[in-house]
């Protein structure tokens, strides 16, 4: 049993020694993890929580527990074209040894992408160095290996994909070129030290990292951060971490349909001061503030509506349905916390068929797809499931299984034939079959019954793709398949 001054002083540690936010809705997972983590130290919790302070080794064995892995290659492939056409140009013209960052670049896809754009557009790659660096050891193995799923390439224009990649078995591996074009260290943010000297980086990518942690540990690491770009470099963070209006240090940039920063080329920059102790609880000046505010307004609509829908209930939007939250962290790609709510849910919800389906796609975009294929095909045992057969697509897609997963998602259009993403994964693998006519067709309609999918099915099924970036990428593919 974990007290709950057991769980505080945990979530204190992580928050100051990886910076991560451990979330009180986790309390369960939590205190499963603390209790498992004591008994492989053989210690009680007390001491094993002491040992949190200094222990280095346990640090590495949490940070591959609590940090969430989720990427893949040309992952919001506008950051990559700003990246090409605008970052790395500049900073060749500005100086002759160029700098790339990837801070936060789990397993690997992020910088190995960068690499592919050096080498696509620069005639002298040697100018351009890219470190990329992690706090968890096990992503940092499977990036050295550079071996992935299909899935990981979802977003990788094809001409990429076979200049940069080599079949290998089942999965898809890195060419040698690219992966010695990366160095990769492990390293934590949070810690002070050598990556955060001034002037170091030319470019600095630090997606969907921050958005992990506390408003604190968040503010200080931005700050070495922008402390360390030289001037007129480049920062690019994830969607959900803007910094509108944060300082006169950096300079907001809108091209490419996205959004990116790049430091005044002559400012003076404080130093990476650590804030001072009263600013702990001051809202980190970044754009989630006018995030936040759109979000407390979504809160307080669907407030009122449950309050029309439940008169009398007095439970809170996300209390009301914790489903619906599993699917806004799967649109965000958040599968790791998402797979933690499921595993939260009571047993009466749990095994709902929605709640197995929502589990089943966290496995098959997690690579857990042995479990994925069992959750889906223990739902068709009773009943016949366009959802449930998307998903074995997928799965069988990513087994290396082209017939398999035509099946599935041929089974899943005809049991819904509005279901817009079963067309397209049609399309795409009659395309990879060499099938143009039929991947033309199913493309065509994959293109009109997305402008009419709703909003949670394209949210659920888009694999982190907006309902514009789907249409795209059918369109993509139709030129493809007419060449
Ligand atoms: C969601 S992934 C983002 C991957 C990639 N940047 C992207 O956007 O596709 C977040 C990564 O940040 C890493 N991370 C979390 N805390 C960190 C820390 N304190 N220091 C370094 N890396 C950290 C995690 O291990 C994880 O691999």
């Amino acid at each position: 049993m974990i007290a709950s001054d057991d769980f505080t002083r945990f979530a204190r540690a992580i928050e100051h020694r990886l910076g991560l936010r451990v979330e009180s809705d986790r309390a369960f997972a939590t205190a499963e993890l603390i209790a498992r983590r004591a008994a492989a130290h053989r210690e009680p919790i007390a001491n094993y929580l002491d040992r949190l302070d200094a222990d280095q080794a346990e640090l590495r064995a949490l940070a591959s527990e609590l940090t969430v892995g989720e990427t893949y290659f040309f992952r919001h492939v506008e950051q990559f074209n700003a990246f090409a056409d605008v970052a790395l140009p500049e900073r060749m013209a500005a100086r002759e040894r160029v700098n790339v960052l990837s801070a936060g670049c789990a397993s690997g896809e992020e910088p190995y992408t960068l690499a592919m754009l050096v080498r696509e557009r620069v005639a002298d790659p040697g100018r351009i160095g890219i470190h990329a660096i992690d706090v968890n050891p096990a992503a940092l193995e499977r990036a050295a290996r550079g071996r992935y799923s299909r899935w990981a390439l979802r977003a990788t224009p094809s001409e990429l994909e076979s200049r940069w990649f080599e079949v290998d078995g089942r999965g898809i591996i890195v060419s040698p070129a690219i992966r010695a074009a990366v160095a990769f260290e492990e390293r934590n943010l949070v810690d002070d030290g050598v990556l955060w000297t001034s002037d170091r980086w030319d470019v600095v990518f630090c997606r969907n990292v921050v958005m992990y942690f506390t408003e604190l540990r968040a503010k200080e690491v931005i700050a070495r951060i922008i402390y360390s770009l030289a001037p007129g470099g480049f920062l690019f963070l994830g969607h959900a971490e803007t910094l509108r209006g944060r300082s006169d240090e950096l300079e907001l940039c809108h091209t490419h349909g996205t959004f990116y920063y790049q430091r005044k080329p002559v400012t003076h920059v404080r130093g990476p001061v650590v804030p001072a102790a009263t600013a702990q609880h001051e809202p980190i000046a970044t754009d989630s503030n006018w995030f936040a505010e759109i979000q407390a307004a979504t809160e307080r609509i669907h407030a009122m509506v449950d309050t029309a829908l439940y008169p009398g209930t007095s439970a809170t939007a996300s209390a009301l349905r914790p489903l619906d939250h599993v699917r806004e962290l799967l649109g965000d790609e958040r599968f790791v916390e998402a797979l933690a709510c499921l595993d939260e849910l009571p047993a009466a919800l749990a095994i709902d068929r929605d709640a197995v389906l929502l589990r089943a796609l966290v496995f098959a975009h997690t690579g857990r797809l042995l479990e994925a294929e069992a959750a889906c095909r223990g739902m068709l045992e009773s009943g016949e499931l366009a959802g449930a057969h998307y998903v074995l697509a997928l799965c069988r897609e990513s087994a290396g299984d082209p017939d398999g997963a035509a099946y599935h998602a041929q089974r899943a259009s005809a049991l819904d034939p509005s279901f817009a993403m079963a067309r397209l994964h049609l399309g795409l693998l009659a395309r990879r079959a060499g099938d143009r006519m039929l991947a033309a067709l199913e493309l065509a309609r994959a293109i009109v019954l997305l402008e009419r999918e709703s909003h949670e099915r394209v949210q659920l099924y888009g694999g982190g793709f907006k309902r514009q970036a789907l249409v795209e990428l059918c369109r993509a593919e139709l030129a493809k398949a007419a060449s």
